[in-house]
């Protein structure tokens, strides 16, 4: 796992879209897995930058959102395709039939939503490279404490702790959404490369899981220790229960003598 401790959250973003430009200029059709939340809107204020200045295109890219509630289509304002299409595919050049996230609109029947996905991401020939957040519970996509580390997409009933971490997005007296559509852990892992993201001393306790703690369904982004291309990206207050942070700046300094001798792109 590569582990990367920047001091502020705009670093955190900067190095996370300075990713996907490399990957973008290697594979300018490359699949991307995407994630909503808080975390990587500022990333995506970068990427639609960078789009504007015509330093990278996504007009061949693919993407497979992680998660969406059942029962929001996608001009419901607190659906994830509409957090998408505004925050992002609205302002970049990106083709929005090559959008995708696990939709099961009202009166669709949502059990049936994950083996479709499934397929058409196979279809894309898998994900390239999969953005994600982390919850303080340690999810990842709406996967929540003792999901099955091989589960695929599929409906998730989301914690009460979820639900009022979210419940800022919907309207004081709104109803809002309890159930989820996600990608699956093994889905999430079959991504050919993660890149992980996490800001704010309210990650420290799921990230110390991550980096440090035993694998455990209990902390479902642990799982992400079996992956071979992982980065983490953090900020100094999601890093600030790690208790090796000395050995992790360190081998960061290693690393960046590295690059600069061998690979200064
Ligand atoms: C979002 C998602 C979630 C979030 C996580 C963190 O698509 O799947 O796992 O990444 O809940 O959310 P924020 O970034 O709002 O703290």
């Amino acid at each position: 796992m590569e582990l990367m401790i920047f001091e502020t959250p705009a670093a955190v973003a900067d190095e996370g879209a300075r990713r996907i430009r490399h990957l973008l200029h290697a594979r300018p059709d490359a699949v991307l897995g995407l994630a909503t939340g808080s975390t990587p809107l500022t990333m995506y204020e970068r990427l639609v930058r960078d789009c504007r200045q015509k330093r990278i295109s996504f007009a061949a890219v693919t993407t497979f959102n992680l998660d969406e509630y059942v029962g929001l289509d996608g001009d419901h304002p607190q659906s994830y395709r509409h957090y998408m299409n505004e925050h992002f595919f609205s302002k970049i050049d990106i083709d929005l039939a090559n959008t995708h996230l696990p939709v099961a609109a009202a009166g669709a029947n949502p059990l049936r939503i994950g083996a479709e996905y499934e397929t058409k991401i196979a279809a894309a020939g898998g994900i390239d490279l999969q953005v994600l957040g982390i919850g303080r519970n340690g999810h990842i996509g709406f996967n929540e404490p003792t999901s099955s580390l091989g589960s695929r997409t599929r409906v998730k009933t989301l914690t009460r702790e979820t639900l009022a971490s979210n419940r800022r997005f919907f309207p004081a007296h709104g109803k809002q959404a309890e159930l989820a559509i996600t990608m699956g852990i093994a889905t999430i892992m079959e991504a050919r490369k993660v890149l992980l993201l996490a800001t704010g001393e309210e990650k420290a306790a799921a990230v110390e899981q991550l980096i440090e703690g035993p694998v455990s369904a209990m902390w479902p982004a642990t799982t992400l220790q079996y992956h071979g291309n992982v980065t983490v990206l953090l900020d100094a207050a999601a890093a600030s229960r790690l208790k090796n942070r000395d050995y992790y700046d360190w081998v960061q300094q290693q690393q960046q003598k590295l690059v600069q001798q061998f690979d200064a792109d």
